[in-house]
């Protein structure tokens, strides 16, 4: 396993549209468990191919446990993974690893159902609501050049996390 560099907003790759992977081969494994490794280094809640410089339609996950939300801990690798409903609207924090200190609000449906495959090329299809929603929902829209300041609505929710703050690890968790 190798820790990989993460691409920064600025770098045109983060703009493109990722194309599909359709057959998983061990070489995209290697990749995923990469990408695991990466994500968890940063550390951060999800990362998505292009993040990577991959510009296919792949992204790993993973939310802690949180007992306050009744969020089990979940990590996952979806490959080409779609968002077949979506329903309801919240507003909730959220940041990039590729716009690294930035945090702003974010709408985004409160719970969501994606089809996907799985590392064995296994088709899966999957109900998320709150958190987890949210960092899918972040992830797909990586996979077509779109990025979470693209969505944030009212710009004066969007600041600069001091160094301070950081250190404190408040936003590790929203960072994805
Ligand atoms: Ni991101």
């Amino acid at each position: 396993m190798a820790k990989l560099e993460i691409v920064l907003e600025g770098d045109p790759r983060l703009r493109q549209k990722a194309t599909r992977v359709k057959h998983v081969d061990d070489s995209l494994r290697r990749i995923a468990a990469d990408m695991h490794e990466t994500m968890d280094a940063a550390p951060g809640v999800g990362l998505a191919g292009p993040q990577i410089g991959l510009m296919r339609r792949i992204v790993v996950v993973h939310v802690p446990k949180d007992e306050e939300e009744d969020q089990e801990e979940v990590r996952l690798t979806l490959i080409d993974p779609e968002i077949v409903k979506a329903h309801g609207k919240v507003y909730g924090q959220e940041g990039c690893l590729s716009i690294p200190r930035w945090v702003g609000d974010v709408p985004r449906a409160e719970t969501v159902t994606v089809k996907a495959i799985d590392l064995d090329s296994k088709h899966i299809r999957l109900k998320a609501s709150g958190f987890l929603a949210r960092v899918i929902q972040h992830e797909v829209d990586h996979l077509d050049g779109i990025l979470f300041v693209d969505r944030v609505e009212d710009r004066s929710t969007l600041f600069e996390v001091t160094e301070e703050e950081l250190s404190k690890d408040e936003y590790a968790t929203i960072a994805e």
